[in-house]
């Protein structure tokens, strides 16, 4: 394997539960250096364009309402096989699905309140980090 980054997100359900720092701790545990981390709240149209690939499917409107719903910590990940790793450790999509001892199952109400985002391949790691940090932010 070699030294990659990705980038995560933990989702307004799980900052306003108080769960981010168990969820950074829950990073950190599994190796993950954290390169950039912000606070922010995302509008309407920022959402819209994060999650554009699920334009078309019927969970969208919902999707866009949630993450839009309070505040989100972002942040720049590394490791060794960081984008695979980092999707190990959030678990399964559906929180029901996930492993035991991952960030859903952990703290996870459902399909869509489901805690954290995570990048899913090279080129959405490289595109989702782009849209939140700078370049001086990444060095
Ligand atoms: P993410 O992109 O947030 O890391 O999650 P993921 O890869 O595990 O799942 P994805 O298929 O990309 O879906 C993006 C987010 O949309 C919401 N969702 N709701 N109601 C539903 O059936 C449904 N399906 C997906 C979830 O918040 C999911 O994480
Ligand atoms: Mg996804």
């Amino acid at each position: 394997m070699s030294v990659e980054r990705t980038f995560s997100m933990v989702k307004p359900d799980a900052v306003a539960a108080g769960q981010a720092g168990a969820i950074l701790a829950m990073m950190e545990k599994a190796g993950f250096k954290i390169l950039a981390l912000r606070m922010t709240r995302l509008t309407e149209a920022q959402a819209q364009a994060f999650y554009a690939v699920h334009r078309e499917r019927p969970f969208f409107s919902g999707l866009v309402k949630f993450m839009t719903e309070g505040p989100i910590i972002v942040m720049a990940l590394e490791r060794d096989g960081a984008i695979a790793g980092l999707r190990e450790v959030m678990g399964s999509t559906n929180p029901a699905n996930a492993a035991e001892g991952t960030v859903r199952k952990r703290f996870a109400a459902n399909i869509e309140r489901n805690c954290i985002h995570g990048s899913d391949a090279p080129e959405t790691a490289e595109a989702e980090l782009r849209f939140f940090f700078n370049t001086a932010d990444l060095l």
